[in-house]
This record gives C-alpha cells, sequence and structure tokens, in this order.
C-alpha cells in the first residue's frame, strides 16, 4: 500500500529511491507503482541505457537515453465493461502533459551534451491522440532549433533499435511504449538488472527506482543483480548534484562488472548479489 505518509515523506525531502513492488496481473488494486507516478505528477520517466564497457553483448555502442511520459496514456486505469463480452480502455493524450515530457525531452538534451530527440508514435493509426503528441514534439523543436529532431512510428522504432541502436540519442514517447521500449533497450545492453530510472517532477521532485520488476522467483536466494538499483542510486546523487560521489560509485559498479570476477547469474557469472556487492564495495576503498 502507498499511504499518504510515504507520499508526504517524498513531497517533504524532494527526491527518493525505491525498490520495486509488484503488480496483479488482470485482476486486483491499480500499481502501486502508478499509483506514486499519477500522484506525485512525477511527469516524466527517465532511463539511459548504455553498453557497459567490458560487458560484451551485440552491440557496443548503445547510449541513449528513453524518456517517457509517465502519467496518462494507457495507462489512465480507465476501463470498463460496455456490455460482456466488450470492454473499453481509454488512452487519454493532454497536451499539457504532452508538452511538459517533450520540453524535459529537449531540456534533457541539452543539458547532457545530446544532439538529437526523435519523438515515437503510432499517429498512422492513433491519429488524434498520438497526433497530439507529436504536435506537442514539434511544437517544443521549435524552441530548439539547434538540436536535430525526428519522428519515428513505434514498431519501425522497435526495428531500428534492435537493428542499430547506435543511431538513437534521446527518444521521447507515449507512456505504453516508453514501457515496451525501455525494457527492448536494457536487452540491448545484458538486461534488465542493469539499467536504472528516475521519475521526474516539478520543483526538483525525484523518485528513482530500477526499471525492473520484483522478480519473485528469485526472491530471498541473494542472486539478483543490484546494479539497477545501485545506478538508480546513482542518478539520485546527481540529482541532487552530488557528482563526485555518483562518479566513486558508478566507476566501482562498472569496474566490478568490466572486471568480470563477481558476475551474478544474469550477466553469466555465479557470483550472489552480497559478492558482487562486496567487491563494489572492495574496489571503493
Ligand atoms: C516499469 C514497470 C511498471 C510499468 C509496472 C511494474 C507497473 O514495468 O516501471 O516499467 O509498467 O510502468
Ligand atoms: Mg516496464
Amino acid at each position: 500500500m502507498v499511504t499518504r505518509e510515504n507520499l508526504d515523506s517524498v513531497l517533504k525531502h524532494r527526491v527518493g529511491l525505491k525498490g520495486p513492488m509488484a503488480t496483479p496481473i488482470g485482476k486486483g488494486h491499480r500499481s502501486l507503482n502508478l499509483t506514486l507516478r499519477k500522484e506525485l505528477q512525477l511527469y516524466a520517466n527517465v532511463r539511459p541505457c548504455f553498453s557497459l564497457p567490458g560487458y560484451k553483448t551485440r552491440y557496443d555502442d548503445v547510449n541513449l537515453i528513453t524518456i517517457r511520459e509517465n502519467t496518462e496514456g494507457e495507462y489512465s486505469g480507465l476501463e470498463h465493461e460496455v456490455i460482456p463480452g466488450v470492454v473499453e480502455s481509454l488512452k487519454v493524450i493532454t497536451r499539457n502533459a504532452s508538452t511538459r515530457v517533450a520540453e524535459y525531452a529537449f531540456k534533457y538534451a541539452r543539458d547532457n551534451g545530446r544532439k538529437k530527440v526523435s519523438a515515437i508514435h503510432k499517429a498512422n493509426i492513433m491519429k488524434m491522440a498520438d497526433g497530439l503528441f507529436i504536435k506537442c514534439c514539434r511544437e517544443v523543436h521549435e524552441k530548439h532549433p539547434d538540436i536535430e529532431y525526428e519522428e519515428l512510428i513505434v514498431d519501425n522504432a522497435c526495428m531500428q533499435l534492435v537493428k542499430n541502436p547506435a543511431q538513437f540519442d534521446v527518444l521521447v514517447m507515449p507512456n505504453l511504449y516508453g514501457d515496451i521500449i525501455s525494457d527492448l533497450c536494457a536487452g540491448l545492453i545484458g538486461g534488465l538488472g542493469l539499467t536504472p530510472s528516475g521519475n521526474i517532477g516539478a520543483n526538483g521532485l525525484a523518485l528513482m527506482e530500477a526499471v525492473h520488476g520484483t522478480a519473485p522467483d528469485i526472491a530471498g536466494q541473494d542472486k539478483a543483480n543490484p546494479t539497477a538499483l545501485l545506478l538508480s542510486g546513482v542518478m539520485m546523487l546527481r540529482h541532487l548534484t552530488l557528482n563526485e560521489h555518483a562518479d566513486r560509485i558508478q566507476s566501482a559498479v562498472l569496474g566490478t562488472i568490466a572486471d568480470g570476477k563477481y558476475l551474478t547469474g544474469d550477466l553469466g557469472g555465479r557470483a550472489k548479489t552480497s559478492e558482487f556487492t562486496k567487491a563494489i564495495i572492495d574496489s571503493m576503498e
């Protein structure tokens, strides 16, 4: 359960680092993750994804950021049964939410020396909903003419991502596409054990979390890869402009992975979570 107290605590401290929370499939309560995002208006979900030095995958040169609209779209939770056998699920796209996430994406590109923003959509089919989303992206681009801008239809974007991920830089998209594409991108660099994320709101509010779920099949076995959560902590430190601390932890994590002696099972190693973590800490001394 997410209590008023939890929400107030994040609101008071302005930052948080959270672990994954399970969401029932096809029934039950609304996702607690979504409750947090919606209640706190954490409107942009930022998911950096880069090839890890020394950890070989099919690609060596992934270095992209997905920025996902985080409060509406297909995740509005507005579903009902019209008559038995017919349900409707409403996808809500607003000018306000689309513009603020597009603004965040262009600002992110500018602040981080990125060159291109790609807007992902399916406006050939959802002409009004995704049509509005890309219209807002275009309007925001007009204010940032020095940053390259392109639009890709989501299915083509998936194909391009697996074919040549190095062509992408910053990607901005509605909620569901962001959920799917961020997992796809995690797969390009070695899996969900590696990718951090930040849920960003107004006035410095931010809640960091790993992109992965609760992995109940390996709970309590000292097997999970803590990298995604550690790098989410690193994102939190950067958000607080504690860059030196962030750099120190990030290089220890990446160095331990590159070293290859203590890898968790998802990366093809045999180390336990605790052994991998100890190796990271030892390398910082
Ligand atoms: C994510 C997760 C969540 C989502 C789930 C757990 C509700 O997959 O953060 O990507 O769909 O947004
Ligand atoms: Mg997801």
